[in-house]
């Protein structure tokens, strides 16, 4: 009797384990599942063109504005680090939403939202309400990686878009120009980013520009000592007080790689190593005596193929950041807007222009 009892107990804790499981094993089937991966193929039946839709209109752009490229490496580097890879960056001031934009690290100096726009209205045409506008910029980051002859690697994707934006996020976490190597470190660390990581990823400022704000304490007044930065080649020093003078606007800007600006090669590496970093969070990864970064940037210099490879890692790994998938967030319709204030905004302009009518 005894013994009957217990194998009655023995199989229905067994039932009740494999139903377990069942319901374990389907719910991590589901497309919907909290933790869903994202998948390079993510778009093969909903939207098999979207990678040439994307490449297009940045091959376009790029043809009178070759930065472009540059910026829309930075757009998706400036999404992920605040609040994940969810496309907070690029929602507009609203009653309900504070920009991103306006934070000290993206104002007047975001570009690539009106490409973002013009990339969302074409993928919309031929997939409508499929592909999220977080997907859109990892994918335009690696295309136009491609397009400056720089590393190529299989974006995943299924990423969805926010419902938020963190303005006061955006000024914590993205990194500043005079930051130190360990605030530099600390960042990244924040964001699950290895100094490997990092020294990869700055790698970017290999194309693009910089405001001479951003700078220029490095060339007249460094620290406060009434001294340039003693890490700054002196013949480029030079050349940096024609393009930013004292007293002047900051505004001017100055290209990252002197030599190459506008292609992705190593040259970001080899500049360090002969003190020409543009901004002082470069010049870091080089000059800080006995740091761990100095060799990782000798490797770099020396070994294109090694730099490519950890540049590839580190992107798909900052892409993975805070991802929203399964039936988190939305596909917003416009990224500019969640589609609760774009459907609120278009409600209140039809009711004010039949107000307008009817006067
Ligand atoms: C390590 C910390 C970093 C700091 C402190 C930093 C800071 C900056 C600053 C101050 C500028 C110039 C902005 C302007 O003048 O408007 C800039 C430009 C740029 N950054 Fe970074 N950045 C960092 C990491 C990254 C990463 C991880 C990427 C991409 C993977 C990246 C890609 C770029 C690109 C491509 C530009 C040029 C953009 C253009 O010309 O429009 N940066 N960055």
């Amino acid at each position: 009797m005894a013994n009957h009892t217990q194998n009655n107990k023995m199989n229905s804790f067994g039932l009740t384990l494999t139903a377990l499981c069942c319901v374990v094993l389907v719910l991590g089937g589901l497309p919907f599942s909290s933790d869903a991966q994202l998948d390079a193929s993510f778009y093969r039946n909903t939207c098999p063109d979207v990678h040439s839709i994307v490449r297009e209109v940045i091959r376009n752009v790029s043809k009178t504005d070759p930065r472009m490229l540059a910026s829309l490496v930075r757009l998706h580097f400036h999404d992920c680090f605040v609040q994940g890879c969810d496309a907070s960056v690029l929602l507009n001031k609203t009653d309900t939403v504070v920009t991103e934009q306006e934070a000290f690290p993206n104002i007047n100096s975001l570009r690539g939202l009106d490409v973002i726009n013009r990339i969302k209205t074409a993928v919309e045409n031929a997939c409508p309400n499929t592909v999220s506008c977080a997907d859109i910029l990892a994918l335009s980051a690696q295309i136009s990686s491609i397009l400056a002859q720089g590393p190529n690697w299989k974006v995943p994707l299924g990423r969805r878009d926010g419902l938020t934006a963190n303005q006061s996020l955006a000024n914590t976490n993205l990194p500043a120009p005079f930051n130190t190597l360990d605030e530099l470190k600390a960042a990244f660390a924040k964001q699950g980013l290895t100094p490997t990581d990092l020294v990869a990823l700055s790698g970017a400022h290999t194309f693009g520009r910089s405001h001479c704000s951003l700078f220029v304490d490095r060339l007249y007044n460094f620290s406060n000592t009434g001294k340039p930065d003693p890490s700054l080649n002196t013949t480029y020093l030079q050349e940096l007080r024609k393009t930013c003078p004292k007293g002047g606007s900051g505004t001017n800007l100055a290209n990252f790689d002197p030599t190459t600006p506008d292609r992705f090669d190593k040259n970001y590496y080899s500049n360090l190593q002969v003190k020409k970093g543009l901004l002082q969070s470069d010049q870091e990864l080089f000059s800080t005596s006995g740091a761990d970064t100095i060799t990782i940037v000798n490797k770099f210099s020396a070994d294109k193929n090694a730099f490519f490879d950890s540049f590839e890692t580190a992107m798909i790994k900052m892409g993975n950041i805070g991802v929203l998938t399964g039936n988190k967030g939305e596909i917003r319709k416009h990224c500019n807007f969640v589609n609760k204030d774009r459907i609120r905004m278009a409600s209140r302009d039809s009711s004010e222009s039949a107000m307008v009518s009817s006067i």
